[in-house]
């Protein structure tokens, strides 16, 4: 079983647990003996289940129970330890026929077990990992509230009358231990709520050195280079953010906010060594808009990070983008300004690096090729490739050799199928993979933000591409450019799922993975957190929320691994802007296949990723969750390097609030 699937079922333990204990306090509260007593037995049972799908999780990481094992479970194991003794004797007792009434002893006891049975439950949804004094401290205080207040409502006299088989301490016994009680709960609550506001260190050092004294430099400095390599072109593009009707191939028009009035924005090709300079405009994009060109390593004060590395592109403003077209692949931009809203609305498009091979500069890939680019995108709940909803076709003679480059601008994942013929992952996110063998059959997962290029030979029968198993919809190729006689493709949906972490040929890290200089660990969860100054139900990353989440410093060349462990039911894209990362495992299952360089990989519920990386593209870098609404909602850090400053911080359009 999946940790995912233990981590539901925890869930389901934890909320039956919580509706025994209250169960059995009521049901002694009402003297309802037998019933009382066997509900009893069912908590502690459910308690005991507890026990075991904690321990379960336990193995599969520190991270996924820390909070039940130091907190929730020990609150719960006392508390359920006292309740039976205490309710446990009295309904032995009564079963006999000694004795009846009610326990006020044992009701209090029952319902202060359920009390933090449910503190517990709580603690896991609000506050999740790492577990704080602050969370710690509230939670005892709320249990010892609730055991006192029941104490008073159980122990009060009814009607004057004292009731019968209810044994109470003096008056004045029971005033003292209610003041004093009081008194230790609203200390322990209001010292957890003070030390709830305690600031974060404002970085994590990952087990490296602190900040050097060396000499800052601004991101505004690290520009990129202002010419191309020998040999190569200039790509000079505008690019106008403005808002537009779009009118997909259906009819259907869809009001976007577009780069040059089109969605996707236009392609932006160039072959390796040419100088990309791109001038962004602001028509009337509210706000602002910038260009990110992610997955793509430029240098940082060309990134198009609102707030870190530049202004964001108020209306009628400009900013000119520069950098040299060194790394080959497929990659993409998009605006990285209130980009959960934005980037849904259209403001995205292609970016492709071919390589020289001898070409001269300019020119285009030999003819004969067939080489798409698909950026996949939800447009208005229509799903759309390159733009197209419905079905598209395309001619491809057979023997081409082709090339289909599948981008993710989406925030969810996408499952791909290739179908009606064999194809190689050549290369993923960008980066070519190592001997990777054919497949078919398959169904690819597409992480958002990620790309896969697909190659094989046209066959000649007509090949289709289906998104999300939606088999009247996408793309076919066509041997005789007809459409009509296609196939009928079969259903996709169960294919199984390749894993790319054991597809291809391995080969020799090009460094040494086991020594690195720094090691960062992010848990992904939900919780109650500050995003933006403002309390939220935020997506955190240990604990916080952006900004409050302590920058990640490291320092030029350092070798860096980052763990990331989802705690959450959500799938989260992690994304690390200027470097790609090499995933050395996944759930402690090392990768074997071919070394897998990405710059987003999709952490799937109860999944814990070891990635490694270079540190040698100094800047401040966003580190994120690409699930864009989820890094609005606080799931985004930065990276920092020693000695790198940006002047950009809190500037008009540069809030971070709005800085993604
Ligand atoms: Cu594709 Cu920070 O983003
Ligand atoms: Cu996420």
């Amino acid at each position: 079983m999946t940790t995912g699937l233990w981590i539901i079922l925890d869930h389901l333990v934890a909320l039956l647990s919580v509706a025994a204990w209250f169960a059995a306090g009521v049901t002694l509260a009402l003297r309802r003996t037998r019933l009382a007593l066997a509900v009893l037995i069912a908590a502690v049972l459910v308690t005991l289940v507890r026990v075991g799908t904690v321990a379960v999780l336990a193995s599969r990481g520190w991270w996924f129970v820390q909070e039940k094992v130091l907190l929730g479970l020990p609150m719960l194991g006392a508390a359920g330890t006292v309740a039976v003794l205490l309710a446990g004797r009295h309904l032995l007792a009564a079963r006999r026929g000694r004795g009846d009434g009610r326990p006020a002893g044992g009701v209090v006891a029952v319902l202060t077990a359920a009390y933090a049975a449910l503190a517990g439950l709580v603690v896991t949804f609000l506050a999740g990992y790492p577990l704080t004094w602050s969370t710690a401290l509230i939670s005892v205080s709320f249990v010892g509230a609730g055991a006192l207040l029941t104490a008073r409502v159980v122990a009060a006299p009814a009607g004057g009358t004292a009731d019968a088989g209810v044994t109470q301490p003096p008056i004045s016994r029971r005033r003292f231990i209610g003041w004093a009680g009081g008194a230790v709960v609203v200390t322990a609550a209001g010292a957890g709520a003070g030390l709830s506001f305690l600031p974060a260190g404002s970085v994590t050092l990952g087990g490296g050195r602190g900040r050097s004294s060396r000499a800052a430099v601004s991101v505004a400095d690290l520009r990129g280079a202002g010419s191309p390599a020998p040999g190569g072109a200039v790509r000079r593009h505008v690019l106008t953010a403005k808002k537009a009707t779009v009118r997909l191939p259906s009819g259907r028009e869809i009001d976007a906010w577009t780069y040059n009035g089109e969605v996707p924005g236009p392609a932006i090709t160039a072959t390796q060594g040419d100088l990309i300079e791109v001038r962004l405009r602001n028509a009337d994009i509210p706000d602002g808009v910038t260009v990110h060109w992610h997955g793509y390593d430029v240098p940082c004060g060309e990134d198009g990070v609102p707030g870190v590395t530049q202004l964001a592109v108020a209306p009628g403003a400009d900013f000119v983008y520069r950098f040299r077209a060194e790394q080959v692949g497929t990659y993409w931009y998009h605006t990285h300004y209130a980009s959960y809203v934005g980037v849904r609305k259209g403001l995205y498009g292609a970016l492709v690096v071919t390589p020289r091979d001898g070409r001269r500069a300019g020119e285009e890939p030999a003819a004969e090729q067939v080489d798409l680019t698909l950026p996949v995108h939800t447009l208005d709940g229509t799903v759309t490739i390159a733009g197209r909803d419905g079905r598209t076709d395309h001619p491809a003679a057979p023997g081409t050799p082709v090339r289909l480059r599948l981008i993710n601008t989406d925030s969810e994942p996408r499952r791909i199928v290739l179908a009606g013929t064999p194809f190689r992952v050549a290369a993923v996110d960008g980066r070519d993979l190592h001997q990777p063998g054919e497949v078919s059959d398959v169904g690819l997962h597409l992480p958002a933000g990620g790309r896969y290029d697909l190659v094989f030979v046209m066959p000649d029968t007509s090949v289709a591409l289906v998104v999300d198993d939606d088999r009247d919809s996408g793309l076919r190729l066509h041997p005789d450019g007809d459409a009509a006689g296609a196939a009928r493709i079969e259903d996709t949906s169960d294919l199984p799922e390749l894993d790319l972490l054991r597809y291809g040929a391995p080969a020799a890290p090009p460094f040494d993975i086991h020594d690195a200089d720094r090691h960062f660990t992010m848990v992904l969860d939900r919780g109650v957190a500050m995003v933006d100054g403002r309390p939220a139900y935020a997506q955190t990353v240990n604990g916080r929320g952006h900004p409050a989440i302590p920058d990640q410093l490291v320092a030029e060349g350092d070798i860096v691994r980052f763990t990331v462990v989802n705690r959450s039911l959500e799938t989260h894209p992690w994304h690390l802007h200027g470097h790609p990362v090499l995933i050395l495992s996944r759930d402690g299952t090392p990768s074997t296949g071919s070394p897998l360089w990405v710059d987003t990989f999709d952490v799937r519920p109860g999944e814990t990723w070891e990635v490694a990386f270079r540190a040698t593209n100094p800047g401040i870098w966003m580190n994120h969750c690409h699930n864009l609404p989820h890094a609005h909602q606080g799931m985004m850090l930065r990276l920092q390097y020693d000695g790198v400053t940006t002047p950009f911080a809190g500037s008009p359009g540069g809030s971070p609030g709005h800085g993604h």
